[in-house]
């Protein structure tokens, strides 16, 4: 159980909040394992028929816990809940919304591949600074991004860990719209989609994953290999400490 994520229904779409103001969204086991009980529960429920992945009016998400992510290299955590929120997200057949505003680091960025549909506000900034933080790209991201965005773009994101804006992230087709209200606009799309055939966007959904559906559960597999020896490196516990002591990491006795 989590206070830091809020679950709610209403007119057949299930909204699933981040909400840990004081830590920018930063996303621990026990936020993600609310948020695969959440999709599993909205995948069960016939009544559910959109989802919409939001956080707050200024912050999306910080990405993983940085705390957590020195616990796990220590051995400590499960980390079965942050990949069950990963397969439960690369499996879930509905339609998936998102509202981002603000930051949207790491896994913040790469649930975003995931989604059918996402709203930015202005604010909104992208990120995936695994490089910078001596890991590697997660959620399938290694084979999604450089097939949303082209290889070049890519290497851009996940090698030099370059930020992207709001517009440009339009220009590069990561989101689908620049909108003064993400949350207001990502609440009409579930509604509009809520009130469509659901078998048929079921099945057109899985037909537009089908080809890719099995390479990205491989990425997903392989990546989670990779991730976890690099956790482990002193590299990254070089990263995570500079990030909690609030410098910048040296890397020039590696
Ligand atoms: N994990 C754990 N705590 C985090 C966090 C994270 N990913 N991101 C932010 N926080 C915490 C900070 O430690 C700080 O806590 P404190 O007030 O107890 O010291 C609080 O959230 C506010 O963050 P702060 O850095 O002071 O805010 P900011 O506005 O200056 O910067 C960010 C915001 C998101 C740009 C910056 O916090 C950041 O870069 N975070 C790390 C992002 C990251 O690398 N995520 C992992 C990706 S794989």
């Amino acid at each position: 159980m989590t206070q830091h994520v809020h679950v709610t229904t209403a007119e057949h779409v299930t909204t699933i909040r981040l909400d840990r103001p004081d830590k920018k969204n930063a996303i621990t086991l026990d936020m993600y394992a609310a948020m695969a009980d959440a999709l599993a529960a909205a995948a069960a429920d016939p009544a559910v028929r959109a989802v919409v992945l939001a956080g707050a009016p200024d912050c999306f998400t910080a990405g993983n816990d940085l705390g957590d992510f020195v616990r796990a290299a220590q051995g400590g955590g499960d980390a079965a809940r942050a990949l069950g929120f990963l397969r439960n997200l690369a499996a879930f057949d509905k339609p998936l919304v998102a509202a981002v505003a603000g930051v949207a680091i790491g896994i913040g960025t790469t649930m975003l591949l995931h989604c059918d549909l996402v709203y930015a506000a202005p604010s909104a900034r992208f990120k995936t600074p695994f490089v910078d933080l001596a890991l590697v790209p997660e959620a399938g991201s290694s084979l999604l991004l450089p097939a949303l965005v082209g290889a070049r773009r890519a290497a851009q994101l996940l090698l030099l860990g370059e930020q992207l804006d709001a517009p440009t992230a339009l220009a590069w087709g990561l989101v689908n719209a620049v909108v003064d209200d993400a949350d207001a606009a990502a609440a009409a799309a579930a509604r509009k989609l809520a009130a469509c055939a659901p078998g048929a966007l079921r099945a057109t959904k899985a037909l537009t994953r089908r080809a890719s559906r099995d390479a990205v559960l491989e990425a997903m597999r392989v990546e989670g290999e990779a991730f976890t020896e690099r956790l482990r490196s002193p590299e990254a516990m070089e990263a995570f400490q500079a990030f909690l002591a609030r410098r910048a990491p040296d890397f020039s006795r590696f």
